[in-house]
């Protein structure tokens, strides 16, 4: 990014683009704006005027009351196009706003798994929250007040000009100064803004994070290291709103001082005009003099201003700038599959799959498996062996880069996701719980699933009782992350979920942490009762899970050694036996 001070403009001319469906909204706010500008400078020109002719000259006092009525209706006047202006435009950007924002989050929600690898959360966080609260400024600040602004400058130059070009003169001398001191301005703000933009990013980062892991912060008696850090993060962005607001604290007196000057150099004219003329003529520069005065505030008054709304406009157009980066990421699992209602009930065929997280890094290698309609097939393997990818490919969580997957003889890529996600039900390995109730994390905020369904899939799952032991039922808030229950409660909601969904085809991955034996038997009833008639998945870590399962599949670093039932596997006495054996034993030491 450049440390000039300019605008990119082809992305300010997308964000405006986003104003086409408010046109009535935004021809109100340029009404508004554009009156306002021109009747500011009119007042000053009718007070000079009436000085000189009722208070200099003494004529018509009853005349003078009238002026001063018609003034004080168009302060009154320009009050209210002030409060409309406010309204409306602020109406404007909030609803552009929304846009928008609808739209990033929604794109996001395409996105595929791996782009949630890499990008932190608290990042994307800025980018929904912050960064588009910049741009509101762009619609409600920025955009429509530098128009009005620039206006009010013509404004006030043609009325000064036509009332004494010499005095017109006096006055913009030092214009080139302030000029000078703008850009020089807004230079400054310029970087400072990408500064703290930075600045909030990393804050935001931080505390997301660690408060997301604040079990593991506290476990490893971390807090005091992790609390310096976020000290020093904290400072951070101190500063980068300190350089901004310093910028600003220097740049404002220079201005006042300047319209100052161009006020002295008015008194200066005067005196020197005066002299040698008679009492009646000097009267006479009073009205000018009164409406020069009140002319120079509104000169300055927008110069100033428009420094500041270049601002607001560049840092709109800074924030602009990554949000249609996010926008325009094609980081989505291509949903080119026209199938929309291939049928499940049939047999599921890896063939040849390769598939890497990074580069090539194979973390399944040729991976060939057939599972049969209805069948319950068990992965088991070492931590890390890729048994949850072979998961996440079937769901098209990330897509495999060789081989292909069939259901009965449908491409899976051909499947329209929608199709595919409904009739493949997944319980991820460490269960997601949102803030809300057992009831909505269970139905996932579907209305159609009735409570009676919820009841009815928790008996089935034996998690009823567990349930209505809760304070409020199905109807108890759980905290963001699952809160207050354990690891095999939130497995039982997750089943739940599943059973709710009625899937054709069932994904179990288990959790790894070992959970008390009255919850591993629930959990089997469950895992039992769940796979009935389904084809299903089951990936084990406890062995005893899996002994009736219709096949067991052995994974070691990405491939299949073993394929078998129980009893065939442990007459093999290889890798499955091997794992049984080293299972047992450490039951049996504890
Ligand atoms: N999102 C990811 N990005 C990059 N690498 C990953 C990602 N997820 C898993 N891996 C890597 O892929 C390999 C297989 O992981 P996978 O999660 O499939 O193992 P697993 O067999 O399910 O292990 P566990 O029994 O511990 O659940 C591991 O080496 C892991 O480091
Ligand atoms: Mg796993």
């Amino acid at each position: 990014m450049s440390e000039k001070a300019s605008i990119n403009i082809s992305i300010f001319k997308r964000l405006i683009g986003h104003v086409k469906s408010y046109k009535t909204l935004f021809f109100v706010a340029v009404f508004c704006t554009l009156s306002l500008a021109v009747l500011g400078p009119l007042r000053p020109m009718l007070i000079g005027e009436m000085v000189n002719k009722y208070i200099v000259q003494g004529q018509d006092g009853e005349l003078l009351l009238f002026w001063s009525g018609i003034v004080a209706a168009m302060l009154l006047g320009e009050a209210a196009l002030q409060f409309a202006n406010s309204y409306f435009s602020n109406l404007l950007a909030q609803s552009v706003i929304n846009d928008i924002r609808q739209k990033l989050f929604g794109h996001m929600l395409s996105f595929r798994m791996r782009y949630f690898d890499k990008t932190p959360i608290g990042s994307l966080v800025t980018r929904v929250v912050s960064d588009l609260e910049a741009i509101t400024e762009v619609f409600s600040a920025g955009l429509m007040e530098i128009a009005g602004d620039l206006l009010s400058l013509i404004a006030v130059i043609s009325m000064m000009l036509a009332t004494n070009w010499q005095l017109t003169l006096m006055t913009v001398v030092p214009i080139p100064l302030l000029i000078l001191a703008t850009r020089i301005f807004a230079r400054a703000m310029r970087s400072s803004f990408q500064l703290e933009r930075v600045q909030v990013n990393k804050l935001n980062t931080f505390v997301q994070e660690h408060l997301t892991g604040m079990a593991v912060v506290q476990l490893f008696n971390r807090q005091e290291r992790e609390f310096d850090e976020f000290k020093e993060i904290n400072k951070g962005h101190r500063q980068a709103h300190i350089n901004a607001v310093w910028a600003n604290s220097i740049f404002f007196p220079v201005v006042e001082l300047l319209s100052s000057l161009s006020i002295a150099l008015l008194l200066v004219w005067g005196a020197l005009k005066a002299e040698g003329k008679t009492d009646a003529e000097i009267k006479l520069m009073y009205g000018q003099i009164i409406s020069f005065t009140l002319w120079v505030q509104m000169l300055y008054r927008p110069i100033r201003q428009l420094a500041d709304k270049f601002n607001i406009l560049q840092r709109g157009t800074v924030r602009a700038e990554r949000v249609f980066e996010t926008l325009d990421l094609m980081e989505d699992v291509q949903d080119t599959g026209t199938i929309k209602n291939c049928d499940f009930d049939q047999s599921i065929s890896f063939e040849n799959v390769f598939f890497a997280y990074e580069d090539e890094n194979w973390v399944l290698k040729d991976f060939s498996l057939k599972i049969n309609r209805g069948e319950t097939v068990a992965f088991v393997g070492a931590t890390g062996a890729g048994k949850s990818t072979v998961i996440n490919l079937l769901g098209r969580f990330y897509e495999y880069q060789k081989g292909e997957i069939f259901i009965g003889s449908t491409n899976l890529k051909a499947i329209q996701l929608a199709n595919l996600r409904k009739n493949i039900a997944v319980v991820l390995q460490d269960v997601f719980l949102f803030s809300d109730t057992v009831h909505n994390n269970i139905t996932l905020g579907d209305p159609e699933i009735s409570r009676e369904q919820v009841i009815a899939a928790a008996k089935e799952v034996g998690a009823h009782d567990f349930i209505e032991r809760l304070p409020g039922g199905y109807d108890y808030q759980i905290g963001e992350r699952g809160g207050v229950l354990s690891v095999g409660q939130r497995q039982l909601l997750a089943f739940i979920r599943a059973s709710v969904y009625n899937p054709h085809v069932l994904i179990l991955d288990e959790a790894t942490s070992s959970i008390d034996s009255e919850s591993e038997e629930m959990i089997q009833r469950a895992t039992a009762k769940l796979t009935e008639g389904r084809t299903s998945i089951v990936i084990a870590h406890r062995l005893s899970t899996i002994h009736s399962a219709d096949k067991i599949v052995v994974i070691d670093k990405g491939e299949i050694k073993e394929i078998g039932s129980h009893t065939e596997l442990m007459n093999l006495k290889g890798y499955y036996h091997n794992l049984y054996q080293k299972q047992f034993n450490e039951e049996n030491e504890v």
